[in-house]
């Protein structure tokens, strides 16, 4: 029997198949002091199992909202060029630094990468080259601004930063939840030109809940992108290892929202 091609990544079929299911557990190993800075980054091993399945090696990975770069490291990490984009010029030089680090412990072999800082708002002006792939992840709306929000205490305790920026640009500091969306979808549409014809795009992100109310951000995202790209899934990434509190016990439902949705999306 002739074998088959496979033109997505180059995982062999068993590594292929424990990628198919739904939901995963990763618990985010404790974060090197260098990173601590960043309220919400995504671990570079979730991202590389998400690039090593989306691409094949030496193709590109683009993040719009790169933080301390995790997106990028893994690309870096496993043979793929490594594009990002960043508001707050901390982050951007943390995250350059972080790839080049990267690149040099890779020596000849290493992929390109780059992180410029800008407002994804205007990425159709960095004349990015096309993108084979995108993992991104947004503000999860202005929730870091949010008092009881229970992992900024621990933050201000330890002295950080528990806000992206003030900077009006970033789009944690809007805090109407129509414009916030409006404003997300709108980068997210303008990426659509930036991937090559069949490439993905992977959202990172969650249902906020604020005052009573649950605000569906990632169901929002997934129908409203859905009417630029092609809807395919969602996989759920699990955590279980973090400390349950007793949000409105004995007086009113609140969960522990202790998941994400990892929202793929393809350009047709
Ligand atoms: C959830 S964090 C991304 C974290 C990243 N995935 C990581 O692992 O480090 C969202 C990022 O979006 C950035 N951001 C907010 N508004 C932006 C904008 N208009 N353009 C570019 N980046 C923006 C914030 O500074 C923040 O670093």
């Amino acid at each position: 029997m002739a074998e088959r091609v496979n033109r997505l990544n180059d995982l062999t079929p068993r590594e292929w198949i424990r990628f198919q299911k739904s939901w995963f557990i990763h618990n985010p190993p404790p974060r090197e002091p260098g990173v601590l800075v960043h309220p919400g980054k995504f671990p570079e091993g979730l991202a590389r199992e998400f690039i090593e399945f989306f691409t094949k090696r030496g193709q590109s990975v683009l993040d719009p909202m790169a933080g301390t770069g995790s997106a990028l490291v893994a690309a870096v990490r496993s043979g793929r060029q490594a594009l990002g984009i960043e508001l707050n010029p901390d982050f951007a030089r943390l995250a350059e630094q972080r790839v080049q680090a990267e690149r040099l412990a890779l020596g000849d072999q290493a992929p390109q990468a780059r992180v410029h800082v800008a407002d994804a708002r205007q990425l159709d002006q960095l004349e990015l080259p096309p993108v084979d792939y995108c993992l991104t992840s947004p503000p999860y709306w202005d929730m870091l601004r949010q008092p009881g929000f229970e992992t900024q205490r621990q933050r201000r305790e330890d002295g950080l930063p528990t806000t992206y920026s003030d900077d009006p640009r970033d789009l944690a500091n809007i805090a109407d939840y129509a414009r916030f969306l409006d404003e997300l979808v709108a980068i997210y549409v303008k990426l659509h030109a930036c991937l090559r014809p069949g490439a993905y795009l992977t959202v990172v992100v969650k249902n906020v809940k604020k005052g009573k109310r649950m605000y569906p951000l990632a169901w929002d995202l997934g129908r409203r992108l859905g009417e630029t790209y092609l809807l395919k899934d969602e996989r759920l990434w699990l955590q279980d290892n973090v400390r349950l509190a007793p949000y409105g016990m004995f007086n009113a439902w609140v969960s522990n929202t202790h998941h994400h949705y990892c929202l793929n999306f393809r350009r047709e």
